[in-house]
């Protein structure tokens, strides 16, 4: 059936019925005191739960920003697409494919989610399928591979992103178990060579600091084909969205992702630090931080946020 027309077409984003709602919306949430701050890797455990932000972009580049959206935070998981995107860019698809699933397993980000007989991640939106795919961008050394994912996060962006050396140290301090999942990968041929380096690079990855709005740009450069509707460069070949928000859609939330796309219907991907991403293709990206998160690593608010938001203006893919 055709989606109604969106009311997100007004021109003016200081003053509009969108930014209107957006400042209800967030008013509405900003009581709510649910959910856990992570503390896993332990510079999480020093965000304010109260940090709240919602961050929405058009593909005509207008940007609605209410709340906390210059805060910083890392990215965390919500690096994952981005990463298997340029997977796809850097090898063949089959190559790919060969090595990384996209079967949703309804497993936490961290189960060590792979194929019996052959060790592959069953998909890139968990940490095994993320460690695969962070081994499969091109560079000479880890340092370039490393420069090339932050000079393509910073196109999704729109600005030059750095690495958090504080919370990138605290999780290499902590990350036994992705460790450990690098080494299963190893011991069937998933990685090439030493994977401590490569997980390394996922650790990295997930450090990148962003903010908000940084976000709702990066969401609204997959909606709008992989272009940056803010500053019109490409972010990604527009061949390989599709395959970035077909692994968003059934399995960037987790063991959460058909409870998502039942009631939200956006691709999206969740982050522990607490942002979101949603993106409802050739219409709009939203960003959403707030660090609280629920028992399976999503924000809380984020999510009653883009329930809302979806309702609200009929968004529902289906
Ligand atoms: O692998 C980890 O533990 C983190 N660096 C990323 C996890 C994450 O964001 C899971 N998502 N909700």
């Amino acid at each position: 059936c055709a989606r109604p027309s969106l009311m997100i077409s007004d021109n003016d984003p200081r003053s509009s019925p969108v930014l209107d709602y957006l400042k209800q919306l967030h008013h509405t949430h900003a009581e709510f005191t649910g959910g856990e701050v992570a503390t896993y890797i332990p510079e999480l455990a020093k965000a304010d739960p109260n940090w709240f932000a919602i961050c929405l972009v058009t593909p005509d580049g207008q940007v609605y920003e209410v709340g906390d959206s210059k805060q910083q935070f890392t990215i965390q998981s919500i690096s994952k697409p981005f990463v298997y995107g340029m997977a796809l860019e850097d090898n063949t698809r089959s190559e790919v494919l060969a090595k990384i699933g996209m079967e949703p397993t309804g497993d936490a980000f961290n189960a060590i989610s792979l194929e019996s007989d052959t060790g592959r991640p069953r998909n890139p939106m968990i940490n095994a399928g993320a460690i695969a795919a962070a081994g499969l961008v091109a560079g000479k050394s880890m340092s370039t591979r490393l420069q090339r994912i932050l000079d393509t996060f910073s196109l999704y962006a729109g600005r030059e992103l750095t690495v958090d050396e504080g919370v990138y140290s605290s999780e290499s301090t902590t990350g036994h178990r992705n460790r450990a999942i690098g080494h299963m990968l190893r011991n069937f041929d998933i990685v090439d060579g030493d994977p401590t380096p490569i997980v390394d690079l996922y650790f990295k990855q997930c450090s990148i600091s962003v903010n908000c709005r940084d976000l709702g740009i990066m969401a609204a450069t997959l909606a709008n084909h992989g272009v940056n509707p803010v500053t019109g460069k490409r972010a990604i070949r527009g061949e390989y969205v599709e395959s970035v928000l077909s692994v968003m859609g059934s399995c960037g939330m987790y063991d959460y992702a058909g409870e998502w796309l039942y009631r939200v219907g956006m691709p999206a991907k969740s982050g522990v630090a607490g942002g979101i991403m949603a993106v409802l293709p050739g219409q709009l990206g939203i960003g959403i931080f707030s660090p609280p998160l629920d028992e399976r690593g999503n924000s809380v608010r984020g999510i009653k946020v883009c329930d809302d938001f979806s309702r609200h203006f009929n968004l529902h893919l289906f």
